[in-house]
């Protein structure tokens, strides 16, 4: 197979939600359809059981578990399928970022008795702001959800983008009937009976008199509800998804294996294969003979004994091989791979060739950074991998006079790693850990002293919002600068971060400072 084939037969894509509604069943749902595990419950998600929220160790460890799992590949009728995991907690919002900035599609879940929640909203801003194609799945129709108009309409406007559905259902809860595909004009009749393995669902015609049987006395209303729906949506359309403007919307139960079969097929078939990139000075398309690749996670080895990493390369143009040199940009330096790790199921192996849209892990030992790019010569630097504004902040001290050097090289490696961000006060030179979640303070601590056998402890600090600032106006920069003094820092590429006491002081700035630019979001 050459290069053009194997790039139109890949789909890479990630499932997001809010956590709860289901992520982790239909991945699960998904790799059991697509025959990659035979038996639910046997891949070992990235999911962190609510039970251990507290106990970041745990969190850890399961994290440490879920490298094998961060992607899964498998194969579905002819299509090779990468489903990039997320992390299901929410302090590790930053992951899932950046893991969006690797994958071509996104599938959103919701839980239909609970409709769009905070996270998803999170989640969906990152993707209306790549344009990424996404669908969405409105699952746990087994149980009492709400009026499925409702729900599309609260789509619609929470997430700030059109739907249509493609399928529609009758009923929920205890009397929950089927889905109605729209697309193909079937009817699935649901049944709760196997949840174990992928059995086929029993469909039937729209004018079948069995249906009516079937779905009474809810018959009359279906059709109505059908006749609705082609009143108030637009016909699909195909164009509009790939351009990240519509949203085909799908319902069923994960859990029942119900509605997953049909989401796939229709996901195989309209998702877009890999899509062009772009650089600081190019577009690069995958069907480019020269391979380029980004490195958009880097995954830190649990065993404290050896200090190893695994990056993650999302292949972009060209073909990966085993053993050939690259050049790693950002140092200038050819390196090559003995081992690169593939991704199949719940699997590692060692693989030979890998494709645009595939991931690659590297074996790194500390050399590799968020961001970084591969290539086969050429000085290129992949863009649209930024780091977001973080919204936790303490002051980090080093506890251990003595232990200077560790500390810095371990912050300085842990930032390179995306745990979080660093960023110095103009005012005092002190140093500022920013994270999305309270729990990375935990994890910076345990893992400095575990791994770099240097001891921090936090202080508070009051800050509102991190964003970075520019401007053309030299005169108002300088003078926002003079006048914000105690409040500006630098992050670790030296670039101006104003660091907001409150929202209030924030809008205040943007009001009197027209001519400055405030971002929340930061290229890597
Ligand atoms: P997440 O990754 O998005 O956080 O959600 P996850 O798949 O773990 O699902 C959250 C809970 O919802 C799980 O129950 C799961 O069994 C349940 N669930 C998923 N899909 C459906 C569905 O279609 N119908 C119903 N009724 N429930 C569903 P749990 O009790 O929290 O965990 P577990 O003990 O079942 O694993």
């Amino acid at each position: 197979m050459g290069l053009k084939e194997e790039v139109r037969r890949r789909r890479t894509f990630a499932i997001i939600s809010h956590p709860d509604a289901g992520k982790t069943t239909l991945t699960e749902k998904l790799l059991l359809f697509g025959g990659a595990i035979h038996v639910a419950g046997a891949v070992k998600s990235n999911k962190i059981k609510k039970t251990a929220t507290s106990d970041f160790m745990e969190i850890e460890r399961q994290r440490g578990i879920s490298v094998a799992t961060s992607v899964m590949g498998f194969e579905y009728g002819g299509v090779k399928i990468n489903i990039l995991d997320t992390p299901g907690h929410e302090d590790f919002a930053e992951d899932t970022y950046r893991t969006l900035t690797a994958v071509d599609s996104v599938i959103i879940v919701i839980d239909g008795a609970k409709g769009v929640e905070t996270q998803t909203r999170k989640l969906m801003n990152v993707c209306r702001m790549r344009k990424t194609p996404v669908m969405v799945f409105v699952n746990k129709l087994d149980r009492p959800c709400r009026d499925p108009f409702d729900l599309l309409d609260e789509i619609e406007t929470e997430l700030q983008i059109a739907v249509r559905p493609l399928a529609f259902p009758v009923s929920s809860g205890p009397s929950f009937k089927g889905v109605y595909n729209i697309y193909d004009g079937s009817f699935s009749v649901f049944t709760s009976g196997d949840r174990q393995t992928a059995s086929e669902t029993i469909k039937l015609g729209l004018d079948s008199p069995e249906l009516d049987e079937y779905v009474k006395p809810y018959g009359e209303k279906l059709r109505d509800d059908l006749v609705l729906v082609e009143g108030v949506y637009e016909p699909f359309d195909r164009e509009r998804y790939l351009a990240g403007e519509l949203a085909p919307v799908f319902f069923g139960s994960a859990i029942n294996n119900f509605g997953v079969k049909e989401l796939l097929e229709t996901f195989i078939e309209i998702a877009p294969s890999p899509r062009q990139s772009t650089t600081q000075t190019r577009t690069v398309d995958p069907l480019e003979e020269k391979m380029t690749g980004f490195v958009f996670k880097i995954h830190a080895n649990m065993d404290p004994n050896h200090r190893d990493r695994l990056a993650f390369l999302k292949i972009c143009s060209g073909v990966f091989e085993r053993n050939k040199n690259y050049l790693h940009v950002r140092s200038g330096k050819q390196m090559k791979f003995s081992s690169p790790n593939a991704f199949m199921a719940e699997k590692k192996s060692v693989v030979d060739f890998a494709y645009p849209g595939d991931i690659v892990g590297l074996h790194d030992t500390g050399n590799f950074k968020i961001g970084d790019t591969f290539t086969e010569g050429e000085q290129l630097k992949f863009t649209g991998i930024p780091s977001f504004s973080p919204e936790l902040f303490r002051y980090i001290e080093n506890a251990d006079p003595q232990k200077f050097k560790q500390l810095a090289k371990g912050i300085d490696q842990l930032m390179d790693e995306g745990v979080a961000q660093l960023f110095t006060s103009r005012l005092n030179g002190r140093k500022i850990i920013g994270t999305v979640g309270a729990l990375q303070f935990e994890v910076i601590q345990y893992r400095l002293e575990h791994e770099y056998n240097a001891l921090c402890r936090y202080e508070p600090i009051q800050i509102y919002k991190a964003c970075w600032i520019e401007s053309d106006n030299a005169a108002q920069l300088e003078d926002f600068m003079k006048r914000k003094h105690t409040n500006m820092a630098v992050d670790k590429h030296g670039r101006n971060v104003y660091l907001a006491d409150t929202s209030y002081a924030l809008q205040l700035a943007q009001e009197k400072f027209p001519d400055i630019r405030f971002y929340f979001t930061s290229e890597f």
